[in-house]
C-alpha cells in the first residue's frame, strides 16, 4: 500500500522480507537509471535484508557496482576498521565484500582518525563535493537518523556526538556487555543528509511504531530529528505492517 503523508511517498510492506524487496528495488532504480550514482549507506539491523536482496541482485547481473561510490553515513569513535563491531566491517561483511563495487570507492568516516574534528570536516567536504544521490537510512527509537540525536541541530555537518543512552541500550543487543558498547560516534549531519538528492528510510517492527507516526503526522522538531525528512523534497519510506501500524490506524 502506498500514501502520502506529509510531503513523503510512504510505502507499508507486509512484512520485512516485502520491505527489503522493495528498498532493494528503490535502490536498483537508481542505480540503473544512474550507473555513476554516489550512494550513502547505513548500517543497523534494518538494511540487512535489503543489502542480501541487492547481492542477490548483483550475482544475477540486476544491478552493477562497478561504477557506484559509496559513502556511510556515520561510524563509532573511537573503533578499529578490522573490529568487528565496527560500521567499516559491517558494510564490507554485508554488502561491499560480496557486490563488484570498486574498493578503493567505499568512503565510511573513519572510527581510527588521531584528529577527529578534522577527520568530519574533511568527510563533510567530501561528500558535499561528490554529493548524494541516494542516502539509505534508518530510524532508531529515539527518531535518531545518522547518530544525529534528540535536540541535533538542523544545519549540523558530519561531527563527532556523545550518543544518548537510549541508543547506547539499543545497540548493546549487537555486543557482550553494555560496558562494550561504543560510547560514541562520528556521524553525517542532519544538514549533510539533507543535501542528498533522494533519501530513503525503511523502518522496520513493532517497536518503531510510535516513532514513525511521530514522524509523519507530529510537527518537525529537533526534538524528534527524522521529522526534518517532512522538509526534504524526495523521501520515500519503507515499513512493515509492525511499524506501520499506527499510521494505517489514522489514514
Ligand atoms: P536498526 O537501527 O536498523 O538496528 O533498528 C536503526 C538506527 O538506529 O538508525
Amino acid at each position: 500500500m502506498q500514501i502520502d503523508l506529509n510531503n513523503i511517498k510512504v510505502f507499508i510492506e507486509e512484512d520485512y522480507d516485502k520491505l527489503s524487496k522493495k528498498c532493494a528495488e528503490v535502490i536498483k532504480a537508481q542505480m540503473n537509471s544512474k550507473p555513476d550514482s554516489n550512494i550513502g549507506f547505513a548500517t543497523g539491523g534494518t538494511p540487512v535484508g535489503t543489502y542480501k536482496e541487492l547481492i542477490r541482485m548483483n550475482a544475477e547481473k540486476e544491478v552493477d557496482f562497478s561504477g557506484i561510490t559509496a559513502f556511510n553515513l556515520d561510524e563509532y569513535y573511537p573503533i578499529l576498521k578490522s573490529d568487528s563491531q565496527s560500521y567499516d566491517y559491517f558494510m564490507k561483511d554485508n554488502l561491499f565484500n560480496h557486490v563488484n563495487i570498486k574498493k578503493d570507492r567505499l568512503f565510511i568516516p573513519n572510527g581510527e582518525a588521531k584528529d577527529v574534528d578534522l577527520e568530519c570536516e574533511e568527510y563533510e567536504k567530501h561528500v558535499m563535493s561528490a554529493g548524494v544521490d541516494l542516502q539509505i537510512l534508518g530510524l532508531g527509537l529515539n527518531g535518531h537518523i545518522g547518530f544525529n540525536e534528540p535536540e541535533s541541530v538542523f544545519t549540523g555537518k558530519t561531527h563527532h556526538v556523545n550518543l544518548d543512552e537510549s541508543t547506547i541500550n539499543a545497540n548493546a543487543r549487537f555486543f557482550n556487555s553494555y560496558e562494550e558498547v561504543p560510547k560514541s560516534a562520528l556521524t553525517m549531519g542532519i544538514k549533510t543528509i539533507m543535501m542528498a538528492k533522494k533519501i530513503l528510510i525503511m523502518i522496520s517492527g513493532e517497536n518503531k511504531a510510535e516513532i514513525a507516526e511521530k514522524i509523519f503526522f507530529g510537527d518537525i522538531t529537533p526534538f524528534v530529528p527524522a521529522s526534518v525528512l517532512q522538509l526534504h523534497p524526495d523521501v520515500t519510506a519503507v515499513l512493515d505492517k509492525e511499524a506501520g501500524s499506527r499510521i494505517m490506524k489514522r489514514i
